[in-house]
């Protein structure tokens, strides 16, 4: 099992939580720590399938090792189809939270959520670049996490789109306190700055970290 979050934590900082999708995957031990020490609050796994995004990543016995190298808090993010099927194996596994999808729970979004919120870890909900916010409008509340992608999931290293942070104004209205709102995609620290303006206090980011030769002026760049 994973390790708890004080669910007022998010009032009092802006979580980074550095994309290991960027790191080097034959020494992840290595830029773990390195992303520990450099201050890094979360640490986000990208966990793809080639069918909800067209990229495969890592899987269940990545997240069950890496549990046991870091207490860093594991943010998964599931970009994969009938994320529901896989929920038991993430948890026992050791993450944290875990965030779906709503373009591939759909009409199962509210049971999801719960389930994962009944095994003890937070849920996460995120919606891709061309889903309007008023599509989840029922589980803002519902849900400890909201992810507004700010790039079409599947890789690394892409463009920001300004268009899609414009959706944090309107769930952050709908959140309740303590929740966290997540941004992931093309976040440096100019892009950053925006989504905080706009309500983020989580924010994912992988090529600015990992591509950086100083993780941790990264990490802070990001919390300024
Ligand atoms: C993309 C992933 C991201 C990715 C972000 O589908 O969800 O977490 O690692 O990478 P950057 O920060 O390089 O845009
Ligand atoms: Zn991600």
């Amino acid at each position: 099992m994973g390790f708890k979050i004080k669910m007022n934590e998010s009032e009092e900082k802006i979580i980074v939580s550095p994309s290991l999708l960027s790191a080097n995957f034959a020494n992840l031990e290595r830029d773990i720590k390195k992303a520990k020490d450099g201050g890094a609050d979360w640490l986000h796994i990208d966990v793809m399938d080639g069918h909800f995004v067209p990229n495969i990543t890592i899987g269940v016995p990545v997240v069950k090792s890496i549990r046991q190298i870091t207490d860093l808090i594991l943010d998964v993010h599931l970009m994969i189809e009938n994320p529901e099927k896989y929920i038991d194996a993430f948890v026992k596994a050791g993450a944290d939270i875990l965030t779906v999808h709503y373009e591939a729970t759909g009409t199962k979004t509210r049971d999801i959520l719960k389930k994962i919120k009944s095994l003890g870890i937070m849920a996460g909900l995120s919606i891709k670049p061309k889903t309007h916010p008023e599509e989840i409008n029922e589980y803002i509340s519902l849900a400890d996490l909201i992810l507004v992608m700010t790039v079409e999931p599947g890789f690394g290293g892409q463009d920001f789109m300004p268009e899609c942070a414009e959706k944090l104004e309107y769930i952050k209205q709908r959140q309740l306190d303590g929740q966290y709102l997540q941004v992931d995609g093309g976040i440096n620290a100019e892009t950053a700055d925006i989504c905080k303006k706009l309500g983020a206090n989580s924010l994912v980011a992988g090529s600015y970290i990992f591509g950086n030769n100083d993780i941790t002026q990264g990490i802070q760049s990001l919390k300024k």
